[in-house]
């Protein structure tokens, strides 16, 4: 069996990402690889700086790279309805990444449930 890569990732053109954590690891890359294969990525982070960082570093890797920033803290439940807000506001397709501060027992970040066009497709981390 051949080792997946993410150049297996199909064409993402006229969907929208979310993406949790994304100002570093996975969530970075993850951006970075969605925006790579046409997706509109939203970046999802709690800190203004790293977040602005995290996006010159999409734009650099992808030129004409469509990323947009959300501000969102996990461990807020206030910032996880604002985001929600936000998000719900625009029209998109949600995929998302979960960093390790998420904890179940909170109200779930925004989803592809909370999203306001199909389709829709939601990816989680453990
Ligand atoms: N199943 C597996 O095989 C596997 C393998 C690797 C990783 N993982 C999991 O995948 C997740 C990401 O891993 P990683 O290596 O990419 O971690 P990482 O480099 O530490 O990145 C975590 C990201 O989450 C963000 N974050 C942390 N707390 C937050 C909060 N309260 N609100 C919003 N964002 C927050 C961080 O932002 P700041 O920069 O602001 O802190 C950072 O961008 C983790 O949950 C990890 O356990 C699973």
């Amino acid at each position: 069996m051949s080792r997946w890569t993410a150049s297996d990732v199909p064409d993402q053109s006229g969907r929208t990402a979310l993406v949790t954590g994304a100002n570093s690891g996975l969530g970075l890359h993850t951006s970075i690889g969605l925006a790579r294969r046409g997706a509109r990525v939203l970046m999802a982070c709690r800190d203004a700086g790293r977040a602005e960082a995290a996006l010159a570093r999409v734009r650099a890797e992808v030129p004409g790279a469509t990323a947009e920033l959300v501000t969102l803290d996990l461990a807020s439940l206030a910032s996880v309805e604002a985001a929600a807000d936000e998000v719900a506001s625009r029209p998109s397709t949600c995929w998302s990444t979960t960093p390790a501060s998420w904890r179940p027992r909170a109200r779930r970040p925004p989803t592809a449930s909370s999203c306001s066009s199909a389709p829709t497709t939601s990816v989680t981390s453990p």
